[in-house]
């Protein structure tokens, strides 16, 4: 009989004299990343903090959206466990910690170390582990040049005669999604959660993303214009020629296989097209610098919000998202 288990941790990081360095626990000769059992009735997420807590002492809010699975077969030697084969699904979490942070070692471990990718590479003997760390270090090069991309970004709301919000709407969803949506502007909501698609048109997208059996949190999120065009009208050409370079440069560090282009607006910077009513449902192959990715084309929500007469179509063309999905991705080379 096979017995499952699963467990979830947190890979802490943090950043010393701009060197990355990331924690190992050690015991024996083995080593290993925080990381436990969940307990019945445990979210992934309360265990991991709980179980990285003790076996470090370290106690830092992960990122929202970074998740990564281990899985491994072993044959049980513990109380839980003993005699039987297990099958062990492990979601990992990644947390930065402060520079000056230090590990409290638990008793399952005789001592702990920050290394730096070079080093985990070297001394970690699982690919696993090593897969892990690749993983988190090439998020969080993705995250920290979105972050710089929107440092600047941000600054535009300085300039003389500027007409949007001061707001910056910064998208939301993993550094390195798969998916991209993009939008036109912020609305007054978003404008105030600092969240894009947060309102009305957010639910109905919501609702659009689970019929297209995707996860919101799995697809990163923003419009063309990350400002909010004040009483909600059209971002001016001008307004969009300044914001375009930042998101093309959004675009390039995420690196989707898909943008869904939301609306006119978007899908005519981003494809050329401006006849959505021939080309919705559809993708478009786009390059940006180098690098080609497919749009996929289709009506606001916010039309189907305003005029009901649109929501079949809308929700048509979503219909059609599993099956491109599956294609692409069979023709990916990361999978
Ligand atoms: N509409 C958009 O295009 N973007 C948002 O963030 C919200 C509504």
């Amino acid at each position: 009989m096979v017995k499952f288990e699963y467990s979830s941790g947190i890979l802490f990081y943090k950043h010393v004299n701009g060197k990355r360095l990331f924690v190992v626990l050690r015991r024996g000769r083995s080593l290993d990343v925080p990381k436990g059992h969940m307990e019945k009735g445990e979210s992934a997420y309360t265990a991991a903090k709980r179980e990285s807590f003790e076996e470090t002492g370290i106690e830092v809010e992960p990122d929202r959206y970074f998740r990564h699975q281990l899985t491994y077969w072993f044959y049980g030697k513990g109380e839980r466990n003993k005699g039987e084969t297990v099958r062990k699904r492990v979601t990992m979490f990644i947390a930065e910690a402060p520079a000056s942070a230090e590990v409290k070692v638990s008793d399952e471990h005789s001592s702990s170390e920050w290394l730096d990718y070079e080093s985990c590479m070297k001394v970690m003997r699982f690919k696993q582990h090593k897969e892990l760390i690749r993983h988190a270090d090439d998020y969080i090069n993705r995250k920290q040049e979105l972050e710089h991309i929107n440092r600047n970004y941000a600054k535009l709301a300085g300039m003389e005669g500027w007409g949007l919000s001061r707001n910056f709407v910064p998208g939301d969803g993993p550094c390195d999604a798969e998916v991209m949506i993009i939008g036109q502007a912020p609305g007054a909501t978003e404008d105030e959660a600092l969240r894009p698609f947060v309102g009305r048109a957010g639910k109905f997208l919501d609702s659009l993303i689970r019929s297209a059996r995707l996860r919101r949190d799995s697809i990163y999120i923003t419009s063309v214009v990350q400002f909010f065009p004040p009483e909600n009208r059209q971002p001016t050409k001008e307004e969009i020629e300044a914001c375009l370079p930042f998101l093309k440069r959004q675009i390039l560090v995420v690196d989707p296989l898909l943008i869904i282009c939301l609306g006119k607006v978007s899908a005519l910077v981003l494809t050329g097209r401006d006849d959505i009513s021939n080309v919705h449902g559809t993708v478009i192959p786009i390059k940006l610098l180098e690098v080609g990715i497919g749009c996929f084309v289709t009506m606001h929500p916010a039309a189907g919000v305003r005029f009901k007469k649109n929501v079949g179509q809308i929700k048509e063309d979503f219909s059609k998202l599993e099956g491109i999905m599956r294609k692409l991705k069979n023709g990916n080379p990361k999978e």
